[in-house]
């Protein structure tokens, strides 16, 4: 198969995350730098693939971008081609639009399209692979690290970076006040960041998704601090957490979009309820979208650039439709189906739980 790619897409859709630069640096450097390919950047996800929003990546547009946040292509976490949003008339309709962007990818005489997504993402990618035969190459971001079939994804680490230094700031000013700290972090379905980051910052209380939780036993553990003279707690309660018996809390639901669901107020939630119940101050910080921002830890860096290379080394074998992904240390791939449809949840009674459990942390159970 080698020398039949030629002109490698690229585009990130979904949600941003920090190195998404990283790995588009890394897919320009290589692709041009190694096999002398070309590299065409899609601007805000698929989106710029069904209205031409297209142009050539040189290595001078990747100067310098390594460090930096965000994505120089832009990205949405709506506008899949398959039920792409239009306005006729004043109203909004959805039509399928994919064999569009497939027009638009041989007109832009494209070989393979590069998607760096998340869950949302990497299903529109494979669909294009099955179903319009358009060959297709993934690379896993997301904040939340719940996609299936890789160890990590990039983002991941950095958004654990600032969740665990928000938890070391509220640290002093809990202590000082004498006063219930909660940490709303994000994470959608899967509570992985609030369970590293709430290790890693000193949490106290660490609530998360897999495990629901009852606010008789999160007020037990305040108490029991209490007692032993630390008249503070420090509670990471990801946004996906729910009590016992109870209902999600959510901010809203967003009609029309992939995602309508948007989580969000747990941790007000249970501060209302907590200060109720004990006698100690509650505030709540929810850290929201600086956990997608800034910029890329060396880690992430390095997963971006290592999937970014390999990547590229798929597409010039000819491996379509499959994903790159770390595991036990090693960089591989696997078709796009294990990746997709199923969350990689915590698993309750995993190493880190019973690390978590051994050192004293309540999950609230
Ligand atoms: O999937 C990444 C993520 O940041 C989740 O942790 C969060 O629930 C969601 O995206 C927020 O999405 P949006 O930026 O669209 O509100």
């Amino acid at each position: 198969m080698e020398g039949r790619v030629r002109r490698i897409g690229i585009l990130t859709g979904g949600g941003d995350c920090a190195g998404l630069n990283a790995v588009i640096r890394a897919v320009v450097k290589s692709a041009i730098g190694k096999y002398g390919l070309e590299v065409w950047g899609i601007e805000n996800g698929f989106r710029g693939l069904v209205k031409r929003e297209i142009r050539p990546l040189t290595p001078s547009d990747v100067s310098g971008i390594l460090p930096r946040g965000g994505t120089i292509l832009g990205t949405t976490n709506r506008d899949d081609p398959f039920h792409f949003p239009l306005l006729e008339e004043g109203r909004l309709i959805y039509k399928d639009m994919s064999d569009v962007a497939v027009e638009n990818f041989r007109k832009y005489k494209l070989d393979v399209l590069i998607v760096v997504g998340g869950d949302g993402s990497l299903k529109i990618a494979l669909d294009f692979w099955r179903k319009k035969n358009m060959p297709v190459i993934g690379i896993p971001k997301t904040i939340d690290n719940d996609l299936d079939a890789t160890d990590v994804t990039f983002g991941f680490d950095t958004a654990v970076l600032t969740a665990t230094e928000a938890l070391d700031k509220l640290h002093t000013t809990a202590e000082s006040h004498h006063r219930v700290m909660i940490l709303e972090v994000m994470g959608r379905y899967a509570g992985w960041i609030a369970l590293v980051a709430g290790i890693a910052g000193g949490a106290d209380i660490i609530l998360i998704p897999e495990i629901p939780f009852d606010l008789e036993k999160v007020c037990e553990k305040i108490e029991q601090r209490k007692r032993e003279g630390k008249r503070f707690s420090l509670v990471m309660v990801a946004e996906g957490a729910r009590e016992k018996g109870k209902d999600l809390v959510i901010q809203k639901v967003v009609e029309g979009s992939p995602d309508p669901i948007r989580l969000g107020g747990i941790g007000k939630y249970i501060a209302d309820r907590i200060e109720k119940m004990i006698e100690l101050e509650t505030r709540v910080t929810v850290l929201g979208h600086l956990q997608r921002g800034g910029s890329p830890t060396p880690m992430d860096r390095l997963l971006a650039t290592r999937f970014g290379v390999k990547a590229v080394e798929l597409a010039v074998e000819g491996r379509f439709g499959e994903m790159v992904c770390i595991r036990g240390g090693e960089i591989s791939s696997v078709p796009i189906e294990m990746a997709v449809g199923r969350l990689k949840l915590v698993p309750p009674d995993c190493e880190l739980i019973n690390v978590a459990r051994a050192i004293g942390i309540s999950f609230g159970d």
